[in-house]
């Protein structure tokens, strides 16, 4: 285990790559056991939730190599394993090999996840839609069970659009008999990339941005080449460092058409963005960092996955600002972390409020997960003193290297074993 070590209190400047996005690789890899053939997936970010995940498809008899950033998977010699304790446990996403498993071997068996640190994170909708595709699941205490004879087509309106249960169904309905219409699906841009994956491995998917997905079972795939979009979270992350620390940066592959309400935020701060073809460019405020109301919220809103960050901008805005978070229960850990570095956050249930102040100081905080991580470093970048930040091994779940891309920012910034 590990921890950043942040020197802040100097500007952001300079020009760093975004890197693959972490929720468009996880689903890809998984579907890439369903072609039973040779997938060539580009651009693939190097994090531990990546490796997690190729590691489970290794030991379910995939072979897997890299080169440079390309990932190669073979899945023809694949085979079921038990999705055990030790496998879920690590990474609660592999929740999403659940399709592509019922879809290929007739079956899965799932450990019980246990609680995630930002909310329960139940499975209903995941089971009741692939019930309604001919699942049977049963719970033996420690694990779901779930086994099918032939997967259905059918038509599925999910109660709300969960991102990891549309990109299940979508999986199972590549092996179902007949057309699978899903409603109120999730309109992440990582499920539209999932579903051009699927196009290109044979699979007729139609993708339509008002949340429905239509799907044509087949039991002919093709091998597949294709590349991962670029993480819209990452851009937004380095993008509230810059609010934080103030400079100018040019975060090249950012993908704005994906980011429209995550850039609108920070031109709401004052920050000024503008955008190419090659990136997007963000140069601070020099008028201070106006407050905000945010609530977050499914795509296109502002996501959950930025709140964290945002939070860290909004400690040093001239005036209060409120944040709800109305996605996960419990997403707010990162905000006694903020406080122990000068921060004025109340929580309240799912409110956060935040009263602006001048500047924060160097402290020792900890990350309990992923994205609050990203907004410790965040903050800390504006900080004349050292800060730092525990909890290394849940930001490199979604971040590669997230010390060398801030460094090429221009940030002092180092991580230590
Ligand atoms: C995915 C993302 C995660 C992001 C989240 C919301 C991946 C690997 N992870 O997580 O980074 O923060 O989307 O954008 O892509 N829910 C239910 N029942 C279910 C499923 C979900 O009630 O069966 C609820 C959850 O408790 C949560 C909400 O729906 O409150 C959203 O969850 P979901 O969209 O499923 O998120 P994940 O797929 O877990």
């Amino acid at each position: 285990m590990g921890r950043y070590i942040v020197f802040g209190g100097k500007k952001l400047i300079g020009a760093t790559d975004i890197h693959g996005s972490k929720n468009a690789a996880l689903p890809i890899l998984c579907a890439c056991l369903v072609n039973s053939g040779l997938n060539v997936i580009h651009n693939c970010p190097k994090i531990t939730d990546v490796f997690n995940t190729l590691e489970i498809l290794s030991k379910a008899g995939c072979s897997v190599k890299w080169d440079k950033s390309t990932v190669i998977v073979d899945s023809a010699k694949a085979h079921f394993i038990v999705l055990d304790d030790e496998i879920i446990g690590k990474m609660r996403s592999s929740i999403i090999f659940l399709g592509a498993f019922l879809g290929r071997f007739k079956k899965a068996v799932i450990a019980k996840p246990g609680g995630c640190r930002i909310g329960r994170r139940p499975l209903d909708i995941h089971f009741e839609a692939l019930e309604r595709m001919g699942a049977v699941i049963t719970d033996n205490g420690r694990c779901f069970v779930c086994s099918v004879e032939k997967l259905k087509g059918s038509e599925i309106e999910l109660r709300l659009p969960s991102v990891g249960a549309t990109e299940n169904i979508l999986l199972a309905a590549a092996f179902a008999e007949g057309r699978t219409v899903i409603k109120n699906a999730a309109r992440e841009p990582e499920i539209s990339a999932l579903a051009e994956f699927m196009k290109c491995i044979g699979i007729e998917t139609n993708f339509d941005s008002s949340g429905v997905i239509t799907v044509n079972g087949t039991d002919s795939f093709s091998d597949g080449e294709f590349r991962i979009i670029a993480d819209r979270i990452e851009a937004g992350t380095y993008m509230s460092a810059c609010a934080c620390a103030g400079g100018e940066i040019f975060l090249r592959n950012a993908e704005a058409s994906q980011m429209s309400e995550i850039i609108d935020v920070f031109v709401k701060a004052g920050s000024k963005v503008s955008y190419c073809d090659g990136g997007i460019y963000m140069k601070s405020s020099e008028n201070g960092i106006s407050p905000l109301n945010i609530k977050t919220s499914v795509y296109p809103g502002f996501p959950t996955d930025m709140q964290p960050q945002i939070m860290s901008v909004l400690t040093l805005a001239e005036g209060t600002s409120i944040i709800i978070e109305s996605v996960f229960e419990n997403r707010f850990s990162h905000a006694l972390e903020l406080n122990k570095m000068g921060a004025n956050i109340e929580i309240d249930s799912l409110k956060a409020t935040i009263k602006g102040v001048n500047a924060l100081k160097g402290a020792e905080v900890n990350a309990f997960d992923l994205r609050a991580g990203a907004g410790l470093i965040a903050a800390a970048l504006s900080c004349g003193e050292m800060s730092v930040i525990n909890g290394s091994q849940y930001v490199k779940r979604g971040y590669e290297s997230i010390e060398k891309s801030l460094t090429d920012l221009g940030a002092m910034i180092r991580y230590e074993e």
